[in-house]
């Protein structure tokens, strides 16, 4: 989704050209997280102009444009500031008017580039109605800097930080954002209100991190909840000592983005904002204040090193695409996590840091799994068997409808968010209101540092690497395995289920190779696209039992990489309805490995079958049960039950995978979603 990065200089030669370079690398590693607009804006050649660029497209092409454009790259500044951004449109269409990033007005006085949802912003616009505002395009962002610029006007000599402390107060939403005003040259505003934000630091001194001026101010512009407005902010605080000239002897660099990586680059000493934090940047110094409330968990978080952060963006290798690099990358990833976590002989399962808290997750009255999209999937496929090892009730919500019910929390509940990106809205907001009524949290992701890894008391990384490919397949099948390792880890010691686990964690051992076995299946996988599915506009993917979860996966994915209207359906309620749609324009693919529902799935097929229905069928090796005389048939390698869906899935992953490919759509990069779902 949306992605942000900023830069300032100070007491350092830095080139134009370096200032643009580093704000286009920094928005070309978010690329990964799908937009449709980009743009940037940095100092202009005088102190009250700046150059501002946008382009409907790629960053590519916003770098082509700048080529294009007649500006000194060369000259050279010892403070430059400048903000940049990708925008996946939420308010308002992709228009060069709701492009990043917005002005206050036609001279450019107050500049913004902001991620996520301003949600009072009708309301916020209504009072500036009888300002004589000119209103450019359709943006809640726009009202937040308008705001900027009439808190300025309507406050003579308001400070930059006093100015921010006031404007966060009256956004509400949950967003982050960049701010920088041709009144305050060489200074930039950055504001986190729920969506994530890090601030990356080089100093001159590379040896003395202690030297570093970043200084906390708690509640320095807030009286009673609300910010107040006093008089410029005339003097800093320097590692808590005060200065009233505020300008250290060192050159410094302040690198900010909504993820580390697009600045890991530069540097890898960075302070992750809190919620409700506002930065500032002024003659070198860094000032964060905060204007929730005094008791906000995790207020003041010191500049740490975050040495394994690598900015490198992943190549394709030989792989036309990521996503195809991704789904034959699966079988090594699980070796590895299996390898790592589990001990087959002995059962033994490793989880460092979250085997601490294995005992108060068994005597937990429920689990309660929180996540979206193919993350909820992939708890919906471990339900029972979490429920059969541990003894524990379990629930799945959908973080948004979790939200909606206004869920009781309780603290002997475990509440486990799981989430490749760590970073998605509705399970961050789900977070909060979890912790903030004493629930015990725990997250299962793949991206390190990000939000939920950092904001959950506990949890564990799946550990599937970088997965750039917008429809998620590596990790996934992680998410499946690890879930599987979690349920075994609580259910250990429990003597009547002693054999079941054992049998799981065989087939745990057996699943890499099996794996690799199953993409062996790619090339007819893609025959049977061009052949059957690739004209059709309308699928559907039955299962039942633990591979009721593998056709939902399945279908968001052939929807969302194939474009093709695809709906998962339980087996059994194919008569209740829906084969009222079957006839020879409509595909069916029935997901029919063996376990207990198998007999009634061949229910589900002579029904098919009687109602002219023609489906492709995902069955074990050798099956015999379907008449598979017209070769629409998957044969997948079988094995335990509960581990059936790691299996099944990559069949249906390369269908969707040769489905997009075929259609000549954005494999990687499907058109209006976004890797990281980063507002509500
Ligand atoms: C899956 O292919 C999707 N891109 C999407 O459903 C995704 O799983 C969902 O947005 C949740 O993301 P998360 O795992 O990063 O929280
Ligand atoms: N709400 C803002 C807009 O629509 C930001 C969207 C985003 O996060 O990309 O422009």
């Amino acid at each position: 989704m949306c992605g942000i990065v900023g830069y300032v200089n100070y007491k350092l030669n830095r080139s134009r050209k370096y200032v643009i370079t580093t704000l286009l690398d920094g928005l070309a590693r978010l690329d990964y997280r799908g937009y449709d607009s980009t743009g940037l804006l940095v100092d202009g050649d005088e102190t009250d102009k700046v150059l501002p660029y946008k382009i409907i497209g790629k960053v590519a092409a916003l770098k082509q444009l700048i080529n294009d454009e007649d500006v000194d790259l060369k000259k050279v500044y010892t403070t430059h500031a400048g903000i940049a951004h990708t925008r996946w449109a939420a308010n308002g269409v992709a228009t060069l008017q709701n492009c990043h990033p917005l002005r206050s007005d036609v001279s450019w006085r107050f500049a913004i580039v902001h991620n996520g949802i301003v949600t009072n912003y009708k309301k916020l616009r209504t009072q500036l109605a009888s300002e004589p505002y000119q209103w450019e395009g359709e943006t809640d962002t726009e009202v937040a800097v308008k705001l900027a610029m009439h808190l300025y006007d309507q406050n003579a000599g308001i400070g930059f930080a006093e100015l921010a402390c006031t404007l966060a107060n009256k956004l509400e939403g949950a967003f982050s954002l960049l701010l920088k005003s041709v009144h305050y040259p060489g200074e930039l505003i950055a504001i986190k209100k729920g969506s994530p934000l890090v601030i990356g630091i080089t100093s001159q001194d590379t040896q003395q991190m202690s030297s570093l001026p970043v200084s906390y101010h708690p509640q320095r512009f807030v009286q009673n909840g609300e910010a107040i407005i006093n008089s410029a902010n005339s003097t800093h605080s320097v590692n808590g000592t005060s200065v009233s000239e505020p300008s250290p002897m060192w050159a410094h660099e302040y690198f900010f983005a909504s993820d580390p990586s697009a600045i890991a680059e530069h540097t890898k000493r960075m302070v992750f904002m809190e919620d409700c934090d506002i930065a500032h940047v002024h003659y070198g110094l860094l000032d964060i204040y905060s204007i929730g409330s005094p008791d906000e968990a995790g207020y003041g978080r010191p500049v740490q090193t975050f040495d394994h952060l690598d900015g490198s963006i992943p190549s394709k290798g030989t792989y036309a695409h990521y996503m195809q690099k991704e789904i034959y990358e699966q079988p090594e990833i699980i070796e590895a996590a299996l390898k790592d976590r589990l001990d087959v002989e002995s059962g033994k399962i490793d989880f460092q840091g979250l085997g601490q808290h294995m005992d108060r997750i068994r005597t937990c009255s429920k689990i309660s799994f929180i996540a979206c999209g193919s993350s909820y999937y992939a708890c919906l496929a471990m339900q029972e068997l979490f429920e059969t090892l541990t003894n524990v009730t379990v629930s799945i919500d959908i973080a948004s409808s979790f939200l909606d019910k206004l869920s009781h929390i309780s603290a002997d509940v475990a509440y486990v968010f799981v989430s490749q990106s760590g970073e998605t809205a509705e399970c961050l907001t789900a977070l909060q209101y979890c912790q903030k009524r004493g629930g015990f949290t725990i997250g299962i992701v793949n991206v390190v540092d990000s939000s939920i890894a950092r904001l959950t008391h506990c949890g564990l990384y799946i550990n599937a690497g970088v997965e750039i490919g917008v429809a998620t397949t590596k990790a996934y099948t992680s998410q499946l395995v690890h879930l599987v390792l979690l349920a075994l880890a609580l259910g250990a010691g429990n003597d009547s289920t002693h054999d079941r686990r054992r049998e799981i964690t065989k087939g745990l051992q057996r699943l890499p190779e099996q794996m690799r076995r199953i993409l062996t299946l790619d090339s007819s996988i893609k025959e049977l696209c061009e052949t059957k599915l690739m004209h059709k506009a309308n699928m559907l993917v039955l299962g039942r039992g633990y591979q009721y979860a593998t056709a939902l996966e399945a279908s968001l994915k052939i929807k969302e990489v194939a474009y093709i209207h695809c709906e998962a359906v339980l087996t059994g309620e194919l008569k209740h309805g829906v084969l009222a749609l079957v006839d020879d324009n409509f595909s069916v693919v029935m997901i029919a490995t063996r376990d207990r529902s198998f007999e009634r799935s061949l229910n589900g097929y002579e029904q098919l079958l009687s109602h002219g229905g023609d489906p492709i069928i995902l069955c074990q090796e050798g099956e015999t049960a379907f008449n598979i005389s017209n070769g629409h048939c998957i044969e997948v390698l079988e094995t335990v039950d509960c581990l059936q869906s790691v299996l099944n899935i990559i069949p249906l992953q390369l269908m969707s995978y040769w489905l997009g490919v075929l259609r000549n759509n954005s494999v990687d990069f499907p058109r209006h979603v976004a890797k990281s779902v980063t507002v509500e």
